[in-house]
């Protein structure tokens, strides 16, 4: 197996193509989410195993509400089933679980699960998987411009040392806090398009798109998504 030279630290990938998957083989849309769950779980194998130390997943975005009932239904209870199954795994595997996102949206008995599964990996230091639950990126820095203008409505002494705030500053309102940028977006299924999805955080980070559905992108194709980011030469708007 090729080592990889420049393992990037944060990598996120916009999970797409359930439903194709599934009408490619007659089968309900559901059934592909299913078979995402296995790709969830490689490739958390694979960031494990090649050293990412962050890996994050866009699950539901805010605008996936609108989905039909019964298929909102059936995600949220994959999420369900998913976190009380995978939890043994996390701990034995030293993984820190954190659902990030508009928590408010999602039912008393899911959040309950998630807090115990955060709870419980919170002292984990492996791999950080971040689950993107009810989340978008404009919603993201909405929330976080509602908290500092409240902040500083709260404290009109300290509003000049507020109002001096710069972008690290602002980007600690976001509910990302503490959490590296995303070195590597990949979305699968050949779309070539950010949803909505870390609008700031991703200003900066390098785009993957690959033609594959979610359900058929496994180790391999992780693995050789880390070999073409770390043929990237990354400027950050400067020059070498
Ligand atoms: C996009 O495919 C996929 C989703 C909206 C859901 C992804 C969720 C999972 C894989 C479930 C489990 C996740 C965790 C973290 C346990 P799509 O339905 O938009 O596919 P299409 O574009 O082909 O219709």
């Amino acid at each position: 197996m090729k080592t990889i030279d420049r393992v990037p630290v944060h990598v996120s990938i916009i999970m797409d193509g359930n439903g194709r998957w599934a009408r490619e083989r007659g089968l309900e849309r559901a059934a592909g989410h299913v078979e995402g769950v296995e790709s969830v779980r490689a490739c958390t194998e694979a960031a494990v195993e090649c050293g990412v130390r962050y890996l994050s997943l866009y699950a539901f975005s805010e605008e996936n509400w609108g989905r039909p009932q019964e298929e909102v239904n059936a995600l949220m209870a994959l999420m369900f089933k998913s976190m009380i199954e995978e939890l043994s795994t996390f701990l034995e595997n030293g993984i820190r679980f954190i659902v990030l996102g508009h928590r408010e949206r999602l039912g008393d008995e899911l959040n309950r699960t998630i807090d115990d599964c955060m709870e419980k990996t919170s002292g984990n230091t492996v791999l950080t998987l971040v689950v993107f639950l009810s989340y978008s990126g404009k919603w993201d820095i909405l929330q976080a411009a509602k908290r500092y203008a409240r902040e500083i409505l709260s404290c009109p002494g300290k509003a000049d040392e507020l109002l001096s705030i710069d972008e690290d500053g602002f980007g600690k309102y976001l509910v990302t806090e503490g959490i590296p940028d995303p070195d590597l977006i990949i979305r699968t299924s050949g779309e070539m398009r950010l949803s909505n999805y870390l609008l700031w955080q991703g200003a900066y980070s390098e785009f993957l798109f690959s033609d594959i559905l979610w359900p058929d992108f496994r180790k391999e194709e992780f693995r050789s998504a880390l070999l073409s980011y770390s043929k990237r030469d990354r400027r950050y708007g400067k020059v070498k």
